[in-house]
């Protein structure tokens, strides 16, 4: 098991990408921290990891990202429910689609208090709870981006402003603490079947095929979480770069996805692009090649 007695807290977890992330995170062995506005969907999250690892301990509490009192209570309680926190991840997010010369300003502002105030709530209101005591054994700040960095959406613009300015503040925090053992990493996925991309259509199984499920993304967050990434710190991680990858190491002879290295001779040698974009992230190529050769 990856994350065997791990405590990880997941915002956003109560259906989505969060929602998926929290049960991949229990069937590797670790406790999670449930959180959202909306206690409903969270118990059915608790009961669905419950259900399958009566094993680990799922601690679950509604606050609203926005709300630095609701968020510090938050944290406390799942310190004290769980033990000090070896991962969180600030996933919760929300978007809108308006023309920009409509967007009402509360509209607008919402988008960026969800999406950026939210981040640096969960971060100043879990820090005090992190697990900072071995360098072996860091822990996780994982931020779920978005695609829209950089590539902007029309339409979307209070969305596409929060998203890049999340990836501003990964950076910054990366700078700030470098001498602690935490590592600011993010997550940056292209479009998803979740309620925030197709309402309430989310998983009808009509989703166009360029739409991934969200369980595709556990392996990136189970990465990020796991011990071969205790050294990544500071880095984004493009889905759609990666997607790629693993469509690669799929199809490929069995010669070619042997190791790490003869993978990479053959992206060097015929996905020139690919190579230059993923070449720096070793690791998680790794990681990939493992589960996918
Ligand atoms: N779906 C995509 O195509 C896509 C692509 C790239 C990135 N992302 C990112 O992925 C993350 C998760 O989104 P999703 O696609 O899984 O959407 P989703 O299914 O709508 O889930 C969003 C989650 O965030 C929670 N949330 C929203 N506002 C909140 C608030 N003020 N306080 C606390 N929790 C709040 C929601 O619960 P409540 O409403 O009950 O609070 C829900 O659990 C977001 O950061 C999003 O930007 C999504």
């Amino acid at each position: 098991m990856l994350l065997k007695n791990k405590n990880i807290v997941i915002t956003g977890s109560g259906r989505g990408i969060g929602k998926a992330i929290a049960i991949a995170c229990a069937k590797e062995g670790a406790n999670i921290g449930l959180t959202s506005r909306t206690r409903e969907e969270l118990e059915t999250t608790k009961n669905e990891i419950l259900n399958n690892n009566p094993n680990v301990s799922v601690a679950l509490k509604t606050s609203d990202v926005t709300n630095i009192s609701e968020m510090e209570e938050l944290f406390e309680f799942f310190h004290n429910e769980l033990g000090k926190l070896d991962g969180v991840i600030a996933n919760a997010g929300a978007s809108g689609r308006y023309d920009t010369h409509k967007f009402t300003s509360d509209k607008f502002s919402q988008i960026l208090d969800i999406n950026i105030l939210g981040v640096f709530h969960t971060f100043k209101a879990s820090y005090p709870y992190l697990n900072k005591e071995d360098k072996k054994d860091k822990s996780r700040f994982i931020i779920t981006g978005s695609a829209a960095y950089p590539n902007a959406m029309p339409k979307f613009a209070a969305y596409t402003a929060s998203k890049y300015a999340v990836v501003g503040f990964q950076k910054a925090l990366s700078m700030e603490y470098r001498r602690e053992n935490i590592n600011f990493t993010m997550i940056l996925p292209t479009m998803v079947d979740t309620q925030l991309l197709r309402g309430d259509k989310a998983g009808d199984g009509n989703a166009p095929p360029n739409i991934l499920a969200p369980e595709e993304l556990n392996k990136y967050y189970l990465f990020l979480l796991s011990k071969e990434a205790n050294r990544v710190n500071d880095e984004l991680l493009f889905v759609n770069q990666f997607e790629q990858l693993v469509d690669i190491i799929k199809d490929l002879s069995e010669e070619d996805k042997k190791s790490w290295d003869t993978l990479k001779d053959y992206l060097e040698a015929n996905q020139q692009n690919l190579f230059n974009d993923i070449k720096g992230q070793r690791r998680l190529g790794k990681f990939l090649l493992e589960r996918f050769k």
